[in-house]
């Protein structure tokens, strides 16, 4: 699980640790002091929540991270390729390093992680493999081309993926989430913040556990059958 010690992710690791999970939250430095408060946080589940500082825009700490549960914990079921960022910027004035920062974490990231984990699941024979990409990787949105073009790559990470692994007991899919209340909606303006909500048919930003729920569901055993899926949760912004 990237990310997984706030936001969406947080959401998905409390959702999963509370269902009886062994949660392996992959994160930067500043992640460390969050997964620790949100593992005590949880009901009877806090020794079931385990921190891994890892960068995943680098696949030697996926590697090492992924090598390190695997040792500790012994297999690995799920991955979730949640981690990303944002650096909002119009093409004009996007720096370079602005577009390569955004790709090599939110697309590159997601390639380490499943690189680093699908030997173990070929081997398992099982996996669930969720990426969480977005509304915006579908529908374009301003000021977000880096954003935008590794969320829609990392639905075409998805599909092939799935396509290699069909036959091996392993789904892979995506979730496309709409506006999420979470710091990186918070950290948009005001007046974009409102904008999105009257753009949005269902009227609200949608939960971070409304979207766990979801990916919950793909990860289930009996949900073996969706392979290749994109799942949007938008309160209707894209159809
Ligand atoms: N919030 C939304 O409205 C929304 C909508 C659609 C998609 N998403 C996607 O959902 C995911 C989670 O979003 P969120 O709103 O919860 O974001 P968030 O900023 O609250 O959380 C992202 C987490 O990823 C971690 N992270 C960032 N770079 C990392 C790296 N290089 N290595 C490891 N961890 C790293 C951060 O430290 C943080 O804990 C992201 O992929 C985001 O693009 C969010």
């Amino acid at each position: 699980m990237t990310g997984g010690s706030r936001g969406i992710g947080g959401a998905i690791s409390t959702l999963l640790a509370e269902d009886g999970a062994t949660v392996a939250v992959l994160g930067l430095p500043e992640d460390r002091m969050r997964a620790q408060s949100l593992a005590a946080s949880l009901n009877g589940a806090a020794s079931r929540l385990h921190f891994y500082e890892t960068d995943v825009s680098v696949f030697d700490r996926c590697r090492e991270a992924v090598d390190a549960v695997l040792k500790e914990h012994g297999r690995i079921d799920f991955l979730v390729n949640n981690a990303g960022i944002t650096r909002d910027r119009t093409v004009r004035k996007m720096t370079v390093e602005e577009w390569e920062a955004v790709l090599r974490v939110n697309l590159s990231g997601p390639f380490f992680m499943i690189k680093a984990v699908l030997d173990t699941m070929l081997e398992q024979g099982y996996g669930r493999i969720v990426n969480i990409s977005s509304v915006v990787g579908e529908a374009g949105n301003f000021g977000q081309a880096n954003y935008a073009a590794a969320k829609a790559g990392l639905i075409g990470l998805t599909k092939t993926v799935a396509l290699e692994v069909a036959k091996r007991g392993i789904t892979v899919n995506a979730v496309a989430p709409g506006f999420i209340d979470t710091d990186m909606t918070r950290a948009m303006p005001t007046a974009a913040i409102e904008t999105a909500i009257e753009q949005t048919p269902g009227q609200r930003l949608g939960k971070p556990e409304e979207v766990a729920k979801l990916v919950r569901f793909l990860l289930d055993d009996n949900s073996g059958y969706i392979t290749g899926a994109v799942y949007n949760i938008n309160g209707g912004w894209y159809m």
